[in-house]
């Protein structure tokens, strides 16, 4: 049921194609994880309903998976790499993302609608690709 759901979305997202934002920065792969501030990823309120995820993409998973936030919050996903390129898509969202190697990634979306947004890879990563999700858990 998850995997034809997840066929779905990926034919979808195929189909619209796959934005290339500006990068927000940049890190070499193999310092991301000691570089700030993905030494430290996850979630943390930045000012009154804006919160920053920070989120580390890896073969084969998002560190970390699952992000929680409240209705009506504006979420800054700071993306990086500590490998090869991932995708980083949400659905029902904006969110739309190619995570290339030596770049930051940066894409602000807000969540007004309570429920669980899956987060996917939708880029091909190796043998692991289809393992690679988590979700946005809007309370
Ligand atoms: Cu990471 Cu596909």
């Amino acid at each position: 049921m998850l995997l034809s759901g997840l066929g779905a979305i990926l034919v979808s997202v195929v189909g619209a194609g796959t934005m290339l934002p500006t990068p927000a920065g940049r890190v070499p792969p193999e310092e991301v994880r000691q570089t700030p501030p993905f030494d430290n990823p996850g979630v943390r309120e930045i000012e009154p309903g804006k919160y920053e995820a920070v989120i580390v993409a890896q073969i084969w998973a998002f560190v970390p998976n699952e992000i929680r936030v409240p209705a009506g919050s504006e979420v800054t996903f700071k993306v990086a790499s500590a490998d090869v390129v991932h995708g980083f898509f949400i659905e029902n969202t904006q969110v739309n993302a190619m995570i290339i190697p030596g770049q930051i990634t940066e894409v602000k979306q807000t969540f007004d609608e309570p429920g669980e947004y899956l987060l996917i890879c939708h880029e091909y990563c190796g043998i692991g690709h289809h393992n690679m999700w988590g979700r946005v858990v809007v309370e």
